[in-house]
């Protein structure tokens, strides 16, 4: 059962109590909570949001990930994962860099987190070391002051005081975020939402309440889409929600992301 994975480290949603992962999921208090059928927890506590991925584009996400041409930011946020032995990722989708991130060793264990259900059913299989957990990252997230050793957050929110409390001392924070030329063919010929220029100056300040950058690692690359696959890369994000893809022959594009580590820093008025 792979949600047994994050017992020791889930906060209930009403309480803050440590939850127990057993045939159920409870808290000292009494609040409990089951587990779906496909083997995730929602700790949601409402309905689903409107812009949750949808189950067509967490299915295009998983065949684009699959087809080996998003694996050059796979393995970059592998390499830069430190191999920690307790790992969230939110915003984690089909929870393949998740897994990346805990390599081969069976002793780590990983918390997959996304507000999409149809994203929790299938990370809920990807890997025995991964629980699937359904909650907003805007929220409270319903994990333990300090109980993770890495978050990683690609393509997806961040809500940064919220990753401060959960990292454990000498934990990280890895962030992979696209850059304006990210996939921007496809952008061009479909007319998709771009990425605007200061979206790095902008998490870099962001980021500076509560975290020192340690490492900055942009990668770029080209990659040729074949016309199915360039369909599911734009069926696979926002633009789902706009523009129906309707791509022909093979289509020359670049990957174009940074990947950056921060470090927490030590909390105001500590004097070390
Ligand atoms: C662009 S996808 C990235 C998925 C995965 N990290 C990847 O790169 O394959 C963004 C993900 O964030 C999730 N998401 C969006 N808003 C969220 C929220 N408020 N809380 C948790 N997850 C959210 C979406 O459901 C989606 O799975
Ligand atoms: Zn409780």
């Amino acid at each position: 059962m792979t949600l047994q994975a994050a017992d020791g480290l889930l906060a209930c949603p009403h309480c803050g109590g440590r939850l127990t992962v057993g045939d159920r999921v409870a808290c000292p208090r009494g609040h409990n909570f089951d587990i779906a059928r496909q083997g995730y927890l929602n700790l949601l506590g409402g309905p689903q949001p409107k812009h949750a991925d949808t189950p067509a584009m967490v299915a295009a996400r998983r065949r684009v990930l699959s087809s080996g041409a998003f694996d050059r930011i796979l393995n970059l946020v592998a390499e830069h994962s430190r191999r920690a032995p307790r790992v969230l990722e939110v915003g984690s989708g089909t929870a393949q860099y998740l897994r990346g991130a805990l390599g081969e060793d069976p002793s780590r264990c990983g918390v997959a987190l996304d507000i999409s259900t149809a994203a929790a059913k299938v990370a809920a299989k990807a890997d025995q070391r991964i629980a699937a957990v359904v909650a907003d990252v805007w929220g409270r997230l319903p994990l333990l002051d300090h109980c993770v050793d890495e978050v990683l957050c690609v393509f997806a929110p961040r809500n940064l005081a919220e990753f401060a409390r959960i990292l454990a001392p000498g934990g990280r924070l890895v962030v992979l975020a696209p850059n304006p030329g990210h996939l921007a063919g496809l952008r061009a010929r479909y007319g998709l939402l771009g990425i605007e220029a200061d979206k790095q100056e902008r998490l870099l300040a962001s980021t500076s309440e509560f975290f020192e950058r340690t490492v900055t690692s942009r990668l770029l690359h080209s990659v040729e889409l074949p016309a199915e696959l360039a369909g599911d890369v734009v069926a696979m994000g926002p633009n789902a929600f706009h523009h129906p893809p309707v791509p022909e022959g093979v289509i020359a594009d670049q990957l174009d992301v940074t990947l950056y580590v921060f470090e927490p820093l030590p909390p105001a008025g500590d004097l070390r």
